[in-house]
């Protein structure tokens, strides 16, 4: 039967990204445009800004996207968007482009649950097996999501704070290194041979809920008493040590939720899942429960519009379409 073309956007925060996905599987163009330059002399994302580059971005990334895909519009089954969560000025930029196009090519219009994205990005690289279990460890994000079969998902864990990467960002900050931090304090822990202890927080013993600002205010303080005392911050133990607390609380409980669940695979999703010691002790974890672990690549582990694309075609599927009344919803629930 005829393939069908997904074209996807994605502005929910600092990329502004459009893809044409074929049959929720394969990326036929997926152009990502980040904004993380302008941003970086803030030290952090300015909603407004980033409203305003997705504006001067979204039509010539749209030409891009469908020229790279090698598809015409006559050729496209459905738009898809990200509806929420995100910044709503960013979210408003794609959910107009969207309804736009469908409007004027008379297609059918799919809104998308940013998380949704993150996890189904795997389904661009692998076969899924249900029931599974997703971490989805962003900027705006730690949850650890349970999928029963295709498109139903229930969340069984979630930060009460700070998201994962919102405290790698944070401490990063305070360290002196460059926006966004989760790379920098990643590869400093790495190089450091020898960490500062910091505590871990389990929360109740039964919890799959996660928090980060106990962490994050203990490294502000180590780092707020070395400059008292006019010494040195010594950001790689401290990088070691705080990169230690999360990933054994991370690993811990997705590893706890693959077995209660019965999980027959563990998806690692969001911008964090490119953590080094992430990857390597979730592996190794997974091993020992012999149940595979799925991490998509770099590109389709950060902001992207193909992961739209991918979950979009859950909803196509089930024939599940958005009228033109659609909104962009900061703080859509799952
Ligand atoms: O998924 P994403 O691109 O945007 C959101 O939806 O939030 O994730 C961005 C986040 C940032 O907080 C960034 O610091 C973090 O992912 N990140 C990392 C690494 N690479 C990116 N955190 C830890 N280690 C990394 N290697
Ligand atoms: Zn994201």
């Amino acid at each position: 039967s005829k393939p069908v073309y997904i074209l996807a956007i994605e502005t929910s925060c600092d990329e502004t990204s459009v893809a044409i996905v074929e049959n929720g599987k394969i990326i036929r163009s997926n152009v990502i445009s980040s904004q993380i330059e302008t941003h970086q002399r803030y030290g952090g994302v300015v909603p407004e800004v980033a409203s305003r580059k997705h504006v001067e971005s979204i039509t010539w990334m749209l030409e891009e996207a469908v020229e790279k895909a090698c598809v015409s519009l006559q050729e496209l089954s459905a738009i898809a968007v990200t509806e929420g969560p995100g910044l709503i000025g960013a979210l408003l930029v794609g959910v107009v482009a969207g309804k736009a196009l469908a409007c004027a090519l008379d297609l059918p219009l799919i809104g998308v649950h940013h998380i949704a994205g993150h996890i189904y990005a795997n389904q661009l690289v692998h076969e899924l097996e249900y029931p599974l279990i997703s971490l989805v460890v962003s900027g705006g994000h730690t949850e650890l999501v349970l999928l029963e079969e295709p498109g139903k998902f229930r969340i069984i864990g979630r930060t009460r704070d700070d998201a994962a990467g919102e405290a790698y960002d944070k401490i990063a900050r305070a360290m002196g290194l460059p926006y966004p931090g989760g790379p920098h304090v990643d590869r400093l822990a790495q190089e450091a041979d020898s960490e500062i202890k910091l505590p871990r927080s389990w929360l109740e013993a039964d919890s799959y809920d996660f928090s980060f600002s106990g962490l994050k205010s203990a490294v502000l303080n180590v780092v707020n008493q070395s400059k008292m005392r006019g010494e040195a911050v010594q950001t790689a133990q401290i990088a070691k040590g705080f990169q230690a607390s999360v990933i054994d609380v991370l690993v811990e409980k997705a590893a706890r939720a693959v077995r209660e669940y019965g999980a027959k695979q563990l998806l690692l999703a969001g911008g964090v899942a490119a953590n080094k010691g992430l990857r390597s002790a979730l592996a190794e974890r997974c091993e020992e429960l012999n149940v595979p672990l799925l991490v998509p690549p770099h590109v389709l582990c950060t902001d992207n519009a193909a992961m739209i694309g991918a979950a979009a075609f859950l909803k196509w599927d089930k024939q599940e379409f958005d009228s033109m009344e659609l909104k962009a919803e900061p703080q859509l629930k799952l």
